[in-house]
């Protein structure tokens, strides 16, 4: 069954063409003319051209981003003002919830109960968590020992920020990044990823119906070298707030040389979660299921490396392959689905070429290991793939692949599996799974990771920081601790 994408949502948003960036409160073509299509993973069809920007209108968003945050009624605006203007925000994203999921489910690919109970509401849930914020974002008065001294801080806005986002969570994405830095003061250039533009432009007009004033959001869509990579060199962007591949990121700080912007990352991950055998089994099984398959493995966070004790090995792997064979593959609008297409030909024949790379190398899939055939041919779906007898040093088991795809591995004993879970470019996660409150307290020291999970996974607040060790990248969203990095 294919289900017509244009039936599907009754968005007025859709049916321009294109569908334009915004820039100083207008709504502007590209300025070249130029727009690039965005297609629909589940079947490969175009769902709708959006404006192309490049350097030009990445200069032109700058410019009214600084205006914006020199003169007009930004500035001047309180912290209570500014917090009400983000409770607008998420005030409209919950009475537009379902167009929004819809959106990002044909955009994106993933499950539409995903977007509908998962994404937006987290959305909506930033938005208000940093309104509170807008207030309180205070300074320190200093007790130096130099008499007659009164020493205090200001917490001040940075300026103009620049954030580039990736496609596997484009609204949150789009709201971890804005909310904190309009909270604090700043003004925004915000670049979507070239895959999925379509809800962080549609939030944009929400942006717009709340009252912000022009040019405190600038939203310019179009591909990572030529805009993404205006805007990370632009000598009068302050800052950049950037996720997405460690290879990019690298890019990223080079070009922030030319004006030592500030830059916060948060990239890759190959993150361990790791089965004890005192581990209450059917929760750890499900959640090894979910941690690698949640949006179709396209998680940052992924539980890609799964660690699992020699002693209850094969009833894990057996229980997650026959777990894995049973998720439900279909288009994401379809509420049934649990398992959507990976989102576009690019990411289908990186995580297929993994695939092969495994197999070359010698493990064996205990199931999924292959593009699904069939109704489903023409979009670009994975199946769920378990691999068995991994080596830590096998290619699968240290590059990420950002797929539905797991590589299992047996372990002996707990400094040995600290250990090899450690032993990664990348520190953003892992999990533990173990009914021995001191084990999972050992592991938590033991582990050199930003967030470790302990009987769950894949959970996120936007009270909780969150950030990577070592390739994962550096500074942290969400929580109190970003104000840092937007201060
Ligand atoms: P990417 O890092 O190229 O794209 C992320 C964002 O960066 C997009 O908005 C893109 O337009 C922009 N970008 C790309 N090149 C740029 C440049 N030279 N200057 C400035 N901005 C640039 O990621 P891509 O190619 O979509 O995916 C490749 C791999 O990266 C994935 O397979 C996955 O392993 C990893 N990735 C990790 C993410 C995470 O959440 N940590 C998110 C997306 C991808
Ligand atoms: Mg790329």
């Amino acid at each position: 069954m294919s289900v017509n994408t244009t039936e599907a949502v009754q968005s007025a948003f859709l049916q321009q063409q294109p569908i334009k960036m915004l820039i100083g409160g207008q709504w502007v073509e590209a300025a070249s003319g130029k727009a690039f299509e965005t297609i629909d993973p589940s079947t490969g069809e175009v769902l709708a051209r959006v404006a192309e920007g490049d350097s030009e209108d990445i200069n032109r968003a700058v410019t009214a981003a600084r205006k914006a945050f020199e003169s007009g009624p930004w500035p001047k605006m309180t912290p209570s003002q500014r917090g009400r203007l983000l409770w607008k925000v998420a005030e409209l994203i919950e009475q537009h919830a379902d167009e929004l999921a819809q959106l990002e489910t044909l955009d994106n690919g993933k499950p539409i109960k995903y977007s509908k109970g998962g994404d937006v509401p987290l959305t909506a849930d930033h938005f208000r968590y940093f309104a509170g914020w807008a207030t309180k974002i205070e300074g320190d008065t200093i007790p130096v020992s130099i008499p007659n001294m009164f020493t205090y801080s200001l917490r001040e806005p940075l300026g103009v920020v620049g954030q580039i986002i990736p496609w596997n969570f484009p609204l949150q994405m789009a709201s971890w990044k804005l909310a904190p830095a309009l909270a604090c003061g700043n003004t925004v250039v915000l670049k979507p990823a070239e895959q999925t533009p379509l809800t962080a432009l549609r939030l944009g007009e929400l942006i717009c119906e709340a009252g912000f004033p022009d040019g405190v959001v600038n939203i310019v869509p179009g591909f990572g070298e030529t805009a993404g990579a205006a805007l990370a060199a632009h000598p009068d962007v302050d800052k950049i707030a950037f996720t997405g591949s460690t290879e990019v990121g690298k890019k990223i700080l080079q070009a922030s040389a030319g004006n030592l912007k500030k830059v916060t990352l948060e990239l890759g991950g190959k993150s361990p979660n790791i089965i004890f055998s005192d581990a209450d089994m059917k929760y750890a099984v499900r959640g090894a299921l979910n941690a690698i398959f949640f949006n179709q493995g396209q998680v940052c966070t992924a539980g890609s490396r799964l660690f699992v004790h020699k002693s209850v090995y094969d009833q894990v792997v057996s229980g997650l392959t026959d777990a894995a064979s049973k998720m439900k593959l279909g288009q994401g609008i379809d509420p049934a689905t649990e398992l959507g297409p990976v989102v576009s030909q690019e990411q289908l024949e990186r995580v297929t070429g993994y695939i092969e790379i495994g197999r070359r190398e010698g493990a064996t899939p205990t199931t999924g290991g292959e593009r699904a055939t069939g109704d489903l041919a023409q979009g670009y779906f994975v199946r769920p793939t378990v691999f068995d007898q991994v080596r830590d040093d096998m290619t699968i088991a240290r590059e990420e692949i950002f797929g539905p795809v797991v590589v299992a591995m047996p372990f002996e004993d707990i400094e040995e599996v600290a250990a090899r879970a450690n032993r990664s470019i990348y520190g953003l996660a892992a999990g533990v799974w173990t009914s021995d409150i001191k084990k999972a307290h050992k592991m938590v020291s033991l582990l050199k990771a930003g967030v470790i999970w302990v009987n769950t996974y894949n959970q996120f607040d936007a009270a909780a920081p969150f950030g990577g060790y070592k390739q994962s990248g550096y500074g942290r969203e969400m929580g109190h601790a970003v104000l840092d990095a937007y201060t």
